[in-house]
């Protein structure tokens, strides 16, 4: 059960977490050159769909998570206790700031026909810290440091 419990927390990390983190990245730079040229609302459209749908299903890899913790009985273990807090921020800083900022970008394009760097540049900061969160929580759930199953 725990493996099953593991494998599918894994595989919602990857097939969740992944394409956010793709189209979230891509999404400052495409909403730049729509800026410059004048078209590419509907790649950014579609870049800010892919990471509100896959955020949603991102709600599996706590949830797996949590649930392969408590079958595991290392639900108190520091490491996690700690991956649990940034897995928390990083959910934050998108529903937060990432996501609502998509939006403002989009609506800043539809009606000025383009977009302020410096907003483009506010996102990708937000986007970087998400990234950098979830890539530490990776590690964390890698190294496992202190626990007696640790690599
Ligand atoms: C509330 C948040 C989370 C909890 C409670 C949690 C819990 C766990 C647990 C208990 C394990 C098993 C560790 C072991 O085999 O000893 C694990 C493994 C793993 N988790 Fe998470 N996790 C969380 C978030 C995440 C996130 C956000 C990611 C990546 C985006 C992630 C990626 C992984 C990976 C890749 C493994 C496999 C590590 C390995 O077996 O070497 N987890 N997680």
């Amino acid at each position: 059960m725990t493996k099953l419990l593991l494998s599918l927390h894994v595989l919602a990390a990857i097939v969740a977490v992944g394409p956010v983190t793709v189209a979230a990245s891509m999404f400052p730079p495409a909403a730049r050159r729509a800026h410059e040229d004048g078209t590419g609302a509907g790649t950014l459209r579609l870049l800010h769909r892919i990471c509100r749908v896959y955020s949603g299903i991102g709600v599996a890899v706590p949830a797996l998570g949590v649930a392969t913790g408590a079958a595991m009985g290392v639900l108190g273990d520091a490491w996690l206790t700690t991956s649990i807090a940034l897995t928390t921020a990083a959910a934050a800083v998108l529903v937060a700031f990432v996501l609502p900022r998509q939006d403002e970008l989009l609506e800043e394009l539809a009606e000025r026909g383009g977009v302020e760097r410096r907003n483009t540049a506010r996102l990708a900061m937000f986007t970087g810290v998400f990234n950098l969160l979830w890539a530490t929580v990776t590690v964390l759930m890698v190294v496992r440091p202190g626990s007696t199953t640790g690599a």
